[in-house]
């Protein structure tokens, strides 16, 4: 099987079978998410534990990729101290921005979404789960965050 086709069937698994999609009642952090270009939201929430995230969900509606990038994103998250989170972020970004970057191994089932770069109007579709996790990991944000 071509890695192309791999990385297809994880992004069609993960969207027709969302995992942690769902919501946490408070205490757990909350922040929406917001596409400008297309009107798509996400709830992200979390709940952090000794500078760790213990358990995130998230919910609402989306285009396949949102939908397979939140998914993947809150397997990858799990248990990871909020600098882990950040780390991976930073990698994540440059697998979906950069042309020539090549796919960093320990991004494991992330990889998937390297041929999002192919598309610049889909890396917000891909990044916007991340924005919202950020959000909701800075603060007890209220307002709806874009992905701008
Ligand atoms: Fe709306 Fe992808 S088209 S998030």
């Amino acid at each position: 099987m071509e890695i192309r086709d791999l990385y297809r069937d994880v992004i069609l698994d993960h969207n027709r079978n969302p995992r942690n999609f769902g919501v946490l009642a408070p205490p757990a952090r909350r922040a929406t998410g917001h596409n400008p270009l297309c009107g798509d939201r996400l709830e992200v929430y979390v709940t952090v534990a000794d500078d760790r995230v213990t358990d995130l969900r998230f919910e609402g509606k989306g285009c396949a990729i949102s939908v397979a990038s939140a998914s993947l994103m809150t397997e990858a998250v799990r248990g990871k101290s909020t600098a882990e989170v950040e780390a991976l972020y930073t990698r994540v970004h440059a697998l979906l921005t950069e042309q020539e970057a090549p796919t960093d191994p320990s991004l494991g089932k992330l990889a998937a979404l390297s041929g999002v770069r192919e598309f610049p109007a889909r890396v917000k579709c891909a990044s916007l789960c991340w924005h919202t996790l950020n959000a909701a990991l800075a603060s007890d944000a209220t307002k709806p965050i874009t992905t701008e």
